[in-house]
């Protein structure tokens, strides 16, 4: 039998879990969102979830802020096992006025915070608030502001992955774009500095507040975000995915995971890939299917930079990081997006122990005068600058074209691939053949009686001699000339013989990555 004290303590725990209550609840669900409670269900291993600071209360006094509840103070926090591993979470409650942020709602999530970044496992805040509680303002800020500093504090440490499934707007973005990963659902979230209506007032411009800062705006155009889902449950499915190829922390390897894929399984497809025509494009989705274990390949950034594929896969049953220019889109030119897109992920994986994989097919950076005004220059150099400080090994594949400064910058062996492959078909060379001629043999060609003819006689002369991957093989550059089909094989046989890579490098506070 429950004493009387005991019986009060249920009755009022469970009152604190029905957050802003049942008409907020209805309101949330007719707005095609999960609540707060019902999310993190959803996330953790069935019964596993613990919460955290339950009866916390808000201490503000303004404008009648002492009359207004605010159960679990807008944000359920706690930790619990996500596919059996430990993991931390901050739920933020829009039931809960507007699931505004004030100081002891922060206080939730810095704890929070403190505790995974103590406990090496990963950090997950859903983010769906009305921002910076109006109420209580300068301890709102201090409390974002203390966020932000965790954010930075544990990047790099553990694995922080941010879920927008509401409103997140004015400088509450910053803590999402401080953390490793930003997930988004389609019609429900919103991102932006400034919403809509500031913008008419100030700029005069019309925009809807999903065409400003939606899951399609992020994942597309600005490239703030990285996964994208239709509803809140493919969101949830997706960040699990996610997981199961990040470590708890930057002390752990990744989790192994047998798809039963045999790793000398021969890629017979890769074979009959790649066209004749050098100029003709081909899928190099295909590529990495045809490498991953179980073909399965989780996609960062899907939308952004198309030009550029970046993303997860298993070798040999571990983790690993694809980088690879798709000849689909845009020939597979690099450009700034592209660049931007290859560093953040470089980067990612190399604080998270996974392995880095590229695949070339390059015919160089995108020229034009809107990539050099904005800074190409400065972009492709944090791509150069990640490849370079990467200490995770790095296995390069060149498939066909490698060109010029992209050559270099996709992670040839001078910024320390520690094993290069090259496919028969592979260009590896300063530029295209036809420009190559053009400029070198310009004077032969112009003297010539007939120069068309003497033009294609030197381009012919140059892709016999240049275009190739014997010349880089021949100076150690390239350390083997494969089939295709031995590629699987080949790279994680290499990711075994580098599973051991110990780098030592010059002491420093920290390097000054070109921003
Ligand atoms: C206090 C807030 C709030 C806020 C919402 N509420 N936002 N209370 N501070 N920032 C309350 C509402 O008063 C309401 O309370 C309840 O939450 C639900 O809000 P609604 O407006 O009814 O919901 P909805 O119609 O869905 O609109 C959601 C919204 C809107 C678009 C988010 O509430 C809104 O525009 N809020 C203000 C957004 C904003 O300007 N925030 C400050 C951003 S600047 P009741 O009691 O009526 O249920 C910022 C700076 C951070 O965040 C800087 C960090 C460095």
């Amino acid at each position: 039998m429950a004493t009387k004290k005991q019986e009060e303590l249920l009755i009022l725990k469970n009152k604190l879990r029905m957050g802003g209550g049942e008409k907020a609840m209805d309101r949330q669900h007719s707005a095609g969102k999960m609540t707060a409670r019902e999310r993190l269900l959803a996330l953790f291993d069935e019964g596993s979830f613990v919460e955290t600071g339950l009866f916390v209360k808000h201490r503000c006094t303004n404008f009648g802020m002492e009359k207004k509840e605010s159960p679990g103070e807008g944000v359920v926090t706690g930790y619990g096992t996500v596919n059996g591993r430990l993991t931390y979470a901050a739920a933020q409650d829009f039931t809960v006025i507007g699931g505004s942020l004030g100081e002891m709602h922060a206080d939730k999530i810095v704890k929070t915070q403190e505790a995974a970044m103590k406990a090496g496992a990963p950090m997950i805040c859903i983010n769906d608030s009305g921002g910076a509680r109006i109420q209580e303002g300068v301890d709102a800020l201090a409390g974002y502001g203390r966020i932000f500093y965790n954010n930075t504090m544990a990047s790099g440490v553990i694995p922080q992955i941010s879920v927008i499934m509401g409103p997140c707007a004015g400088g509450a973005v910053y803590s999402p774009a401080l953390t490793d990963f930003i997930f988004m659902v389609k019609n429900t979230s919103q991102m932006f500095i400034t919403g809509p209506s500031v913008i008419a007032a100030v700029t005069g411009e019309s925009v809807t507040a999903e065409e400003l800062g939606g899951a399609r705006t992020h994942n597309a155009i600005s490239g703030v975000a990285h996964y994208m889902a239709e509803d809140e449950g493919s969101c949830i499915r997706q960040i699990k995915e996610l997981l199961g190829y990040l470590p708890q922390n930057n002390m752990e390897n990744p989790p192994e995971m047998d798809l039963g894929d045999d790793w000398n399984r021969m890629a017979e497809s890769l074979n009959e890939l790649i066209p004749e025509n050098p100029g003709k494009p081909y899928d190099m989705k295909a590529v990495i299917e045809a490498l991953a274990d179980g073909g399965q390949f989780m996609e960062y950034q899907e939308y952004f930079a198309p030009n550029l594929i970046t993303g997860f896969i298993h070798m040999g049953g571990r983790s690993t990081g694809v980088i690879a220019n798709q000849p689909k889109a845009m020939a597979g030119c690099l450009d700034i997006n592209a660049s931007d897109k290859a560093a953040r992920f470089i980067r990612t994986c190399d604080s998270f122990n996974i392995p880095l994989l590229t695949l070339v097919d390059v015919p160089g950076f995108l020229p034009g005068t809107m990539q050099e005004h904005n800074g190409i220059i400065r972009h492709g150099a944090k791509m150069l600058y990640a490849y370079s400080e990467a200490v995770v090994p790095k296995i390069t594949v060149i498939t066909r074209k490698s060109y010029g400064g992209a050559y270099i910058g996709m992670c040839s062996r001078h910024l320390g691939a520690d094993a290069v492959f090259a496919w028969p078909d592979a260009e590896i060379a300063v530029m295209g053949a036809d420009g190559a001629a053009n400029i070198i043999f310009s004077k032969e060609i112009k003297n010539a009686s007939d120069g068309a003819s003497r033009r294609k006689e030197k381009i012919a002369e140059y892709q016999e001699s240049m275009m190739n991957p014997y010349v880089a093989a021949s100076r150690g550059y390239v350390d083997d000339v494969i089939m295709p089909a031995e590629t699987r094989k080949r790279v994680i046989s290499a990711l075994e013989a580098f599973r051991g890579k110990r780098v030592q490098k010059m002491p420093k506070k920290h390097g000054n990555i070109p921003l």
